[in-house]
């Protein structure tokens, strides 16, 4: 009776070492991730975008005909704007990668 459960109990204990090691893998992985150069910011930037910021506005402010952002430097303060204004958890970066983004595909400064 005695070595089922003693059995039982190693494979038990084996598999909760291995979940824990799983888990800290995930977790390297994540901090990896996100400290991770940005390589391509027009592509980080699009799906950032895509994400965030359809909230309160289409594409259609980039590109009517009274848009007010006149230059590379005011679209960054708006992009800035529009973040903090919705409490967007982005990093600088990220931001920037926004910036890049939409001049790339609209304003063309
Ligand atoms: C909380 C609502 C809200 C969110 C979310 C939001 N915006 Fe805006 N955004 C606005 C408003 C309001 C305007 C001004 C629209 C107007 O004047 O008609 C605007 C205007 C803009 C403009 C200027 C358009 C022009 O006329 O040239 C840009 C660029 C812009 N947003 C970028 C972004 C980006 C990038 C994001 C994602 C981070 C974002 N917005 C998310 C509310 C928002």
């Amino acid at each position: 009776m005695k070595r089922p459960s003693q059995r039982s109990n190693t494979l038990l204990t084996r598999s909760a070492v291995l979940s824990t090691a799983i888990s800290a893998a995930m977790i390297c992985n994540i901090a990896i991730a996100s400290e991770a150069e940005i390589t391509d910011p027009i592509a980080h930037g699009e799906q950032a975008h895509k994400t965030h910021c359809y909230k309160c506005h289409s594409d259609d402010v980039y590109t009517r005909d009274n848009r007010f952002v006149k230059s590379i430097d005011a679209l960054s303060k708006q992009v800035v704007r529009c973040k903090e204004g919705s409490d967007i958890p982005w990093f600088d970066e990220d931001a920037d990668a926004v910036v890049q983004f939409l001049n790339n595909k609209y304003y063309k400064f």
